[in-house]
C-alpha cells in the first residue's frame, strides 16, 4: 500500500474491490482520469482477495502486467504509467477501504443454473457487501457496478447499510450508496469501451446520485456520451438485465433462422444485410456457435431470481428468456450434428481441429466457453480433437488437448473456425493445409470470399453456418 499518497495530495482515494476483467480494466480507466491541469484526478486501489489466484492478480498488476492476454495494447500501456507514477496499486489488504472516498465493487454475482432459487449466491455477495461498509468512512461513496438482480440495492443491500451504520453508532445514510452496470467490452477496444461510452446510473437518495453523477464524468466522455440518470437503482439493475436478456434472446433467434437458412440453401448473412439497412433493425444477430462469457449465459436469469426471491412473486415465469437460454446453451451441439451428416456418421476416427476457444474475438476468456462445450460434447462421439487459441496458453484446459502451433492443419479431417481472432482473419489457410482436403466449418464469416474462392479452387469443402456447404 503507497502510504505516501494517502493525506499528503488532496486527489480522492478510490479502492475497486475485485480485479477481474471488469475490475482491473475499470481501475486503469480510474486512475488515468486527468483534471484540466492534466494531473491525476484519483488515486486508485485494487482490492483482491487474499486467496492464491488474488495474490497472483495483485502481484501481475503491480509489475505493469495487465492479467489477461487482449489486443487493446493502450490498457497495458496505461496500466504500466499508472503503476509507475503510483496512481494505482493493486493489494489484498482492505484496511485501504477506510481511507477511501469512493468505493467501487466490481466483484462476481453468480446464480446456479441447477438450483435458480438458491439465495447461498446472494448470501455471500451480501457477505462481501457488508464487509466493505463495516470498514467504509464516513461520507464515502459505495459505486456498485456488479450486474445483480432487481432489487437487491434497495431491498437488501440499503437496509443493511443502515444496520451497519447503526451498529457502527454512524448517521442513517452517512454512506452514500449507487449503482452503475459496467458495459466494458474485452477486446480491442477494451479500456475506450470504459471511457468513450454512455453509462446509465442511479443512487438510494439525491446526495449518493450526485456522488456517482460526479464521479463517473470524471472517468467517462461524459460530453460525447452523456450519463443518463434513472429515479431509482432497481431500474438501473433492471436496465442491465434486461439488456443482456434482449442481447441473448436475439442470438437464440438467429440460431434457428441459420438452420433454415443451410436447409434451403439462401447466405443468412445477405438476407440480414439486406434487413440491417432498415434503422429499426440495425442491431439484428450474425449466426454463430452460441452466447459465451460471464455474462450472456447467466445474466437472464437474474430477473426471475428476483421476482421470485426478493419480490416474492413465486408464480411468475419468463417462457421466452428461458427458451432463449436453452437454445443458445445447446447451439454449439448443432455442429456436432452438422459434421455427422457431414461424414455419414462415420466420425469415430476422423480428427478435429478448433480454432479458438475463448467466448469472444480477441480476448483470454474462455468462461463457458460455446467452443469448450463442443469439445466436451464432441469428444463423446471422437477422440481426436485439438485446439488452438493464440491468447489461451494452457497445455491442458478442462479436458481440451491444446495445439500450441497450427501444425494439426494438415492432419485434420475437420477444421473449425470458431472464434474471429485477428490472427486467423489473417491466416493463409492454404499454406497450412498443404494438399489436405479436410472439411472446413467457418462459424462466423472468418474467411473472406477471395480465401473461399482460393479453397474452393482446392476442391475443399466449406460448411458456413447460416449458408450450408459451398
Ligand atoms: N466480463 C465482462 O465482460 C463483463 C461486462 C460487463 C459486466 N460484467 C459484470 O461485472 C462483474 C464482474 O465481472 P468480471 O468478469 O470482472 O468477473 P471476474 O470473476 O473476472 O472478477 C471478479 C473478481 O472479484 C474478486 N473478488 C470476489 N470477491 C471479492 C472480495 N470480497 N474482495 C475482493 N475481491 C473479490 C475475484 O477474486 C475476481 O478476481 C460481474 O457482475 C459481471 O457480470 C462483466
Amino acid at each position: 500500500m503507497n502510504k505516501n499518497n494517502i493525506g499528503l495530495d488532496k486527489k480522492e482515494v478510490v479502492t475497486v474491490v475485485g480485479l477481474g476483467f471488469v475490475g482491473s480494466a475499470m481501475s486503469v480507466a480510474i486512475s488515468t482520469s486527468k483534471n484540466n491541469m492534466g494531473k491525476n484526478n484519483f488515486v486508485v486501489y485494487g482490492l483482491e482477495q487474499k486467496n492464491k489466484k488474488g495474490k497472483e492478480l495483485v502481484k501481475e498488476i503491480n509489475k505493469g502486467i495487465f492479467p489477461f492476454k487482449n489486443e487493446d495494447l493502450s490498457l497495458e500501456k496505461n496500466l504500466k504509467k499508472s503503476v509507475l507514477n503510483k496512481s494505482f496499486t493493486a493489494t489484498t489488504d482492505n484496511k485501504i477501504i477506510n481511507k477511501s472516498d469512493i468505493v467501487v465493487v466490481d466483484i462476481e454475482f453468480n446464480i446456479d443454473k441447477k438450483n435458480k432459487d438458491s439465495k447461498q449466491n446472494l448470501k455471500k455477495f451480501i457477505k462481501s457487501i457488508s464487509k466493505i461498509i463495516f470498514l467504509m468512512k464516513k461520507d464515502s461513496l459505495l459505486l456498485i457496478e456488479t450486474t445483480i438482480p432487481p432489487g437487491v440495492c434497495e431491498k437488501i443491500i440499503h437496509p443493511e447499510l443502515n444496520k451497519i451504520l447503526k451498529i457502527r453508532s454512524m448517521p442513517k445514510d452517512s454512506i452514500s450508496l449507487s449503482f452503475s452496470y459496467e458495459r466494458v467490452m474485452p477486446g480491442i477496444a477494451y479500456l475506450d469501451s470504459i471511457k468513450n461510452f454512455w453509462r446509465v446510473y442511479s443512487g438510494i437518495n439525491k446526495k449518493s446520485k450526485l456522488l456517482c453523477r460526479k464521479f463517473l464524468t470524471k472517468i467517462i466522455n461524459t460530453k460525447k456520451y452523456p450519463l443518463k440518470e434513472l429515479n431509482k437503482i432497481t431500474e438501473v439493475e433492471t436496465a442491465k438485465v434486461l439488456e443482456n436478456t434482449y442481447r441473448a434472446t436475439n442470438i437464440a433467434l438467429i440460431d434457428e433462422w441459420s438452420r433454415f437458412s443451410e436447409m434451403i440453401g439462401v447466405d443468412l448473412y445477405d438476407v440480414i444485410n439486406s434487413i440491417k439497412v432498415r434503422p429499426t433493425h440495425n442491431n439484428i444477430m450474425y449466426p454463430g456457435l452460441g452466447v459465451g462469457g460471464y455474462c450472456l449465459p447467466k445474466d437472464p436469469l437474474l430477473a426471475e431470481f428476483s421476482a421470485r426471491n426478493i419480490f416474492n412473486f413465486k408464480r411468475i415465469k419468463f417462457p421466452i428468456t428461458n427458451m432463449a437460454l436453452d437454445i443458445n446453451a445447446k447451439s454449439p451441439l448443432e455442429l456436432i450434428k452438422i459434421i455427422k451428416k457431414f461424414f455419414k456418421n462415420k466420425i469415430k476416427n476422423k480428427r478435429i481441429l478448433v480454432l479458438g476457444v475463448s467466448y469472444k474475438e480477441d480476448i483470454s476468456d474462455f468462461r463457458n466457453s460455446p467452443t469448450i462445450e463442443f469439445c466436451e460434447k464432441f469428444r463423446k462421439h471422437i477422440g481426436n480433437i485439438f485446439c488452438h487459441d493464440p491468447y489461451i496458453e494452457y497445455k491442458k484446459e478442462r479436458n481440451i488437448i491444446f495445439s500450441p502451433n497450427l501444425s494439426q492443419f494438415k492432419k485434420s479431417d475437420v477444421i473449425v473456425f470458431a472464434v474471429k481472432h485477428n490472427m486467423y482473419l489473417k491466416l493463409n489457410i492454404i499454406k497450412y493445409l498443404r494438399n489436405s482436403k479436410a472439411l472446413i466449418i467457418d462459424t462466423s464469416k472468418i474467411l473472406n470470399d477471395s480465401m473461399k474462392k482460393k479453397l474452393k479452387e482446392k476442391k475443399i469443402k466449406i460448411f458456413s453456418l447460416g449458408k450450408g456447404l459451398n
